[in-house]
């Protein structure tokens, strides 16, 4: 929610240091044993290598300039995103403490921390955090905050403590087989996610094997087969980088049908298949499902890819994983569609307002498509205890996913208004979430709500840091990004949308945000989001029928004018907001969420009515 005359702050971006050239990296196997970098290795900003002082690991150890910032920097590669345990082996018998930050990707995880004295030079000992590093080249720098300088250091070790969570990555996914019984049982019924739907070999024939094309070199971790009554006794699973050499990784001679599940794999490749050495019944080989799970790089669904069909007519049952398409969301059919819904007012302060009955009512009485939940960072929310908001959020993301609905995660940050300010907080949040939702299909992360006060350009360097941490654990889901002023696409501070044209961030299936107060915001806004919208994605997460504040006279006739556009672009919205807060856009009538009723419109102010009722008209989720 926006409050007109913030005052703004000034955009004072921290300065980033420019780094000399990275020692070469390693490649860490996923939460492997720790893997150890020598700081004489390491690039050095103010110090020397030394090797005067017994105990050292390598070839020596690095003593810096005794002065305020000289430093070690090591640049440690993963597969995959993780937490991670650093430690630094130090020595210190200068009979001062020497503090140093430990900077992680440029952000501090520990300030100042403690590099005590040790009782000699030759006396090593061992300084650990942990730190969630993402995937690709991290950096990991320990910076002297005093003139002591720093400790001699001697290595980092680092040790990936925990994996990213297990993904489908076979859905959907292109498959062939060595021969198909006939031209209704395709390979790619084994990974169309239906269990009524299968391929089956030529009869009589050994060996057979349906693979599967991954889309990108992955960390195979585990596959599950669902068989038909046509079953093997005898199989490997192999895989390959190729899609011509092929390494087995497990073989059996004893298969007995039903569902086999093969875990603890650990194998790496691009293509899986299934081959096939022994028949149990005198047909074929024959799977309903062939599922490969694992941590590896997935990629979003090709558009060619057969959608499997609907199990029910709730919107995420119909629709499914959804992406961008072009300027629009597109279904699993690659078909625009347009969800509408409303928003939580800040959990912090309403968890009053989302209970069973309440989304009960946004379910089967607003019909509603999507929940956005919105977490407050700052004011009381998210810093003030990070694992109770989180629990929050997920426990309302899987009650949204019970009644199949969409669910936006809105990371509302506000004030301050640079998201660059809570790039760690939301790295920490973001992960959490991913890592316990990515095989949902109903998830949409927004990452910064309402920036203000701040420029184009560090919003989208904040963005651009924040999606990769989503997208190494979450890969195919689809990303919001707020935009200047208040997410009025720049309006607000007297900019425009050219800003965000010509200078897109860099991320595929990303959608930008518009926020609009219909009483306060007139044609020229408007204006803006419909040119917006026929160049890049854009999705409403916030309106309201009133001033910008939430509060005051609503102006129905322009909320419909931009209602009315947003139906003919199948731009999609929520409304602020779904609580009994005092204000005219809160939907419910103050004070009335402890008890409810929540269905109908006795307990509905004005705004309320009229949203419901612009949210409840059937829905045109293309299926064809
Ligand atoms: C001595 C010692 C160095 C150390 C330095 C310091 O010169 O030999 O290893 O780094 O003191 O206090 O910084
Ligand atoms: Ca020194």
């Amino acid at each position: 929610m926006k409050i007109l005359n913030r005052p703004l702050r000034a955009a004072g971006l921290a300065s980033l240091v420019t780094l000399a050239a990275l020692a070469v990296g390693v490649t860490l196997p996923a939460w492997a044993a720790p893997t150890r970098y020598e700081a004489e290795s390491a690039t050095i900003s103010q110090g020397v290598v030394e090797s005067n002082h017994a105990g050292f690991s390598g070839s020596g150890f690095v003593n810096t300039d005794n002065a305020v910032g000289s430093a070690v920097q090591w640049s440690v590669t993963l597969p995959s995103a993780g937490n991670a345990t650093l430690t630094i082996r130090y020595a210190n018998a200068s009979g001062a403490n020497r503090p140093a930050d430990i900077i992680v990707n440029g952000t501090t995880v520990a300030a100042a921390s403690a590099f005590n004295v040790t009782s000699a030079w030759t006396t090593w000992t061992d300084k650990s955090v942990t730190a969630l590093l993402a995937a690709g080249t991290n950096t990991i720098r320990v910076a002297a905050t005093t003139a002591q300088g720093t400790a001699n250091l001697d290595y980092l070790d680092v040790e990936v403590i925990t994996a990213p969570s297990e993904t489908l990555l076979s859905r959907g996914r292109p498959a062939t087989a060595s021969s198909v019984e006939d031209a209704t049982l395709p390979a790619a019924n084994a990974v169309d996610g239906s269990t009524t739907t299968r391929w089956a070999s030529a009869a009589g024939v050994d060996p057979q094997w349906v693979r599967v094309d991954l889309g990108a070199p992955s960390s195979i971790t585990r596959v599950e087969l669902n068989w038909e009554a046509a079953y093997a006794t005898g199989y490997r699973i192999e895989v390959s980088a190729d899609g011509s050499a092929w390494t087995s990784v497990y073989s059996t001679t004893t298969g007995n049908g039903g569902t086999d599940a093969i875990t603890g794999l650990g194998a790496n490749g691009r293509y899986v298949r299934v081959y096939g050495t022994a028949r149990a019944t005198q047909w074929g080989y024959s799977l309903w499902e062939f599922d490969v799970y694992g941590t590896g790089p997935s990629v979003p669904p090709s558009p060619s890819a057969p959608p499997s069909p609907p199990t029910g007519t709730t919107p995420v049952a119909i629709n499914g994983q959804l992406r961008v398409c072009g300027v629009k969301l597109c279904n699993r059919y690659n078909q625009p569609i347009q969800l509408r819904g409303m928003s939580t007012h800040g959990i912090q302060w309403y968890p009053q307002c989302v209970n069973d009955s309440s989304l009960n009512a946004l379910a089967t009485d607003w019909n509603a498509d999507v929940l956005r939940v919105s977490m407050y960072v700052q004011e009381g929310g998210y810093e003030t205890n990070p694992q109770l908001f989180t629990d929050r959020v997920h426990g309302y993301i899987e009650q949204a996913t019970a009644r199949g609905m969409y669910v936006i995660v809105d990371w509302h940050m506000l004030t301050p208004g640079d998201p660059n300010y809570n790039l760690a907080r939301a790295r920490t949040f973001f992960t959490a979430i991913a890592q316990r939702h990515a095989n949902k299909t109903n998830i949409l992360y927004e990452v910064a709500n309402e920036p203000n006060g701040v420029g184009w350009p560090a919003i989208k360097s904040y963005a651009e840091q924040i999606i990769p941490t989503i997208r190494a654990i979450d890969a195919d889901a689809v990303v919001l990004v707020g935009t200047r002023a208040w997410s009025s696409l720049g309006l607000s501070d007297g900019s425009s949308e050219t800003e965000v044209i010509n200078n897109k961030v860099n991320a595929t299936n990303i959608m930008y945000t518009f926020h609009f107060y219909a009483a306060s915001h007139g044609s020229s806004y408007l204006n803006a989001l419909s040119r917006a919208a026929d160049q890049i994605p854009m999705f409403v997460t916030e309106f309201g029928t009133q001033e910008a504040s939430g509060d005051g006279p609503n102006n129905f006739t322009q909320a419909q004018a931009y209602l009315d556009l947003m139906a003919a672009k199948k731009i999609s919205w929520t409304n602020w907001n779904y609580s009994d807060d005092f204000r005219t856009g809160a939907v419910f009538t103050t004070g009335t969420c402890g008890t409810g009723p929540y269905a109908g419109t006795s307990r509905l102010k004005p705004a309320g009515v009229w949203v419901r009722d612009r949210i409840r008209t059937a829905d045109n989720f293309p299926t064809g």
